[in-house]
């Protein structure tokens, strides 16, 4: 059975059972600030779920997008996911745990054809704070489910998703995978081949802020169940990635990359279901940042990347995002159609970003184990900030290698390296550099070069107006009416280059500001500077007061480009350039 089978039949039949169907929300929780993203169906109606009146009534039903984060680092086996679909049916104060029940056996055994012989449930075994589900279980029994197979757990207890909120005991079905095998009489809920196909929460209590359980007003039932892992067992198949709703995904990857999907699994499924996860959170408003939403975007991107460079894949992102909106086109998914160029650009960006990078970064990382063996808080910190590594691939490079990171040491820089943000956004720390890294010292170092070769190959009038170093460019402003013409570009870069192949020595030394600036100097005029300042002169070619810091000698730098060349303020030009 194919995803959209599957779906159509869910819907029709909770219809036919009075429900009415809503729209799945946003993956961003609209009046939720305690989660990052919308997790299960229930999310977008806790309104309606603590006591708020539907609009549509007690019965509804739908299919809903979600993401879960938690298990990122899980993804690589055959079900694990990040981003995937739900199942789901409610009832709002009306039917409760006998006829959920009855509900979802019915569709299981008869619209679905599941044979008995496959099926098995989980019921809550009560707690020192809450009792037995009695009900739940002779419910099960009445509809011919054996004693053996039903299974009593204290795990079977859904707690919302943020810190407050209806919850309650559930009742899970679970499905037994192996064709060749059949399901044993007595149900083990350990043994992995019985796969979770459903959950019905039976809402009885609202945890209160403080952590109590108050019996619920109003009592609801909350079903879900993935759409992805009901699709491969109904399909007889063992790999949620080889069903229809990640196999034209994994497809293209054996296209682009020329490799064949068994005997890269893990990589293949990480990028299919990263990309996938990242096209809808982009379809839904989010770019990537270094915070929240876009910092979990981010991480997804850059991994799928880290294991596509592994398969030799490069530049391949919008490719494989293209065959996500292939699998996500029914009229559900207008939205993701309609927002396909932005998606495809932002992950477009996102990768080039990183992929400049990526490569220095590894080479980074494997000269700090070399060193040290194990990575401290400043190194992981370096590779965060110089090299856009997410904290958590880092810990997953070196869990490959097993060796440690020390994540309370990389706690500590961030928390400095944000406080040194706060002084230098307050201005009291001026300087367009961001970092010490090796990659931001040769920047610094060119930039440095191009200040001097504008004056000399462009107009001597020419002065600096600003500066911002990143790993992945420089980034210099200064003053001057006309964009520059190719020619002038070319001649830059020639005059920096030329510089460059001289080998010139980097000299430091602090002397009087007014010694300074009488030795002609060069300065940022809108800078206040202290008494005494740090000059860096490179050969006699360039002489500025900076704070560095820079490389020992310009046969470091590697060859100068220019990438863009632009107007930044009226009066003021802009120019990008990196090291290639
Ligand atoms: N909220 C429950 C779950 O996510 C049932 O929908 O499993």
């Amino acid at each position: 059975m194919d995803a959209k089978t599957l779906k159509k039949k869910y819907i029709d039949f909770f219809k036919s059972k009075g429900h009415i169907e809503i729209p799945s929300a946003s993956l961003v929780p609209e009046n939720d600030p305690t989660v990052l993203f919308t997790t299960a169906g229930m999310h977008p109606l806790v309104p309606y779920l603590i006591g708020q009146k539907h609009p549509l009534g007690k019965r509804l039903v739908n299919v809903q997008r979600c993401i879960r984060t938690a298990d990122i680092d899980e993804v690589g086996d055959t079900y694990h996911h990040t981003f995937f679909e739900m199942l789901g049916n409610w009832s709002l104060g009306g039917y409760f745990k006998k006829e959920a029940i009855e509900l979802i056996f019915e569709f299981h055994t008869k619209i679905l054809g599941i044979s008995p012989k496959r099926y098995a449930v989980t019921v809550f075994s009560g707690n020192k704070t809450s009792p037995k589900d009695i009900e739940s279980e002779n419910t099960w029994l009445s509809l011919g489910v054996p004693k053996e197979r039903i299974a009593f757990l204290e795990d079977n207890w859904w707690w919302p998703p943020g810190s407050t909120g209806p919850c309650g005991p559930d009742t899970e079905m679970f499905y037994w995978k192996p064709n060749d095998i059949p399901g044993p009489k007595k149900f083990d809920p350990s043994d992995a081949r019985w796969v979770e196909i459903g959950n019905n929460v039976l809402m009885q209590y609202i945890k209160t802020d403080k952590g109590q359980l108050l019996e619920a007003k109003q009592k609801n039932i909350d079903f879900g169940g993935g759409v992805e892992r009901t699709v491969t067992v109904l399909s007889g198949l063992e790999d949620d990635y080889l069903s229809d709703t990640f196999l034209p995904i994994i497809k293209k990857i054996e296209n682009l990359s020329n490799k064949k999907y068994i005997g890269n699994e893990k990589a293949m499924r990480i990028i299919a279901d990263h990309i996938k996860a990242s096209v809808f959170i982009i379809g839904d408003g989010v770019v990537p940042s270094n915070n929240e939403r876009g910092y979990v975007l981010r991480r997804l991107i850059r991994r799928a990347i880290r294991f596509g460079v592994e398969l030799g894949l490069k530049q391949f992102t919008k490719s494989i995002g293209t065959a996500v909106f292939k699998i996500y086109s029914d009229s559900n998914y207008d939205f993701l159609q309609k927002n396909k160029h932005h998606i495809l650009t932002e992950l477009e960006k996102e990768e080039n970003k990183f992929t400049q990078t990526l490569q220095q970064g590894i080479k980074e990382f494997n000269k700090i184990v070399d060193k040290w063996k194990d990575i401290n808080g400043e190194d992981a910190f370096l590779l965060y900030q110089s090299y856009g590594f997410p904290i958590e691939m880092t810990i997953e490079l070196a869990k490959e290698k097993n060796i440690k990171v020390d994540l309370n040491g990389f706690n500590e820089e961030y928390k400095k390296h944000q406080e040194l943000s706060r002084t230098l956004s307050a201005g009291q720390f001026k300087s367009g550099l961001q970092d010490n890294s090796d990659i931001t010292k040769r920047l610094h170092t060119a930039t440095h070069l191009l200040n001097e070769a504008l004056r000399r190959v462009v107009s001597k009038d020419i002065k600096q107006k600003g500066s911002n170093i990143t790993p992945e460019r420089l980034r210099f402003d200064f003053n001057h009416h006309n964009a520059l013409t190719q020619d002038e570009i070319k001649a830059v870069e020639d005059e920096v280059n030329k510089i460059i192949q001289q080998k010139l020595t980097v000299k430091k030394e602090d002397l009087p500001l007014k010694e300074a600036l009488k030795s002609g100097c060069q300065a940022e005029f809108s800078i206040k500077y202290p008494d005494k300042v740090t000059v860096y002169s490179i050969g006699s070619y360039s002489k500025e007061i900076c704070m560095g810091p820079h490389v020992d000698n310009t046969s470091q730098l590697g060859c100068f480009k220019i990438i863009k060349e632009e107007s930044s303020a009226s009066g003021i030009r802009r120019i990008k350039a990196v090291l290639e």
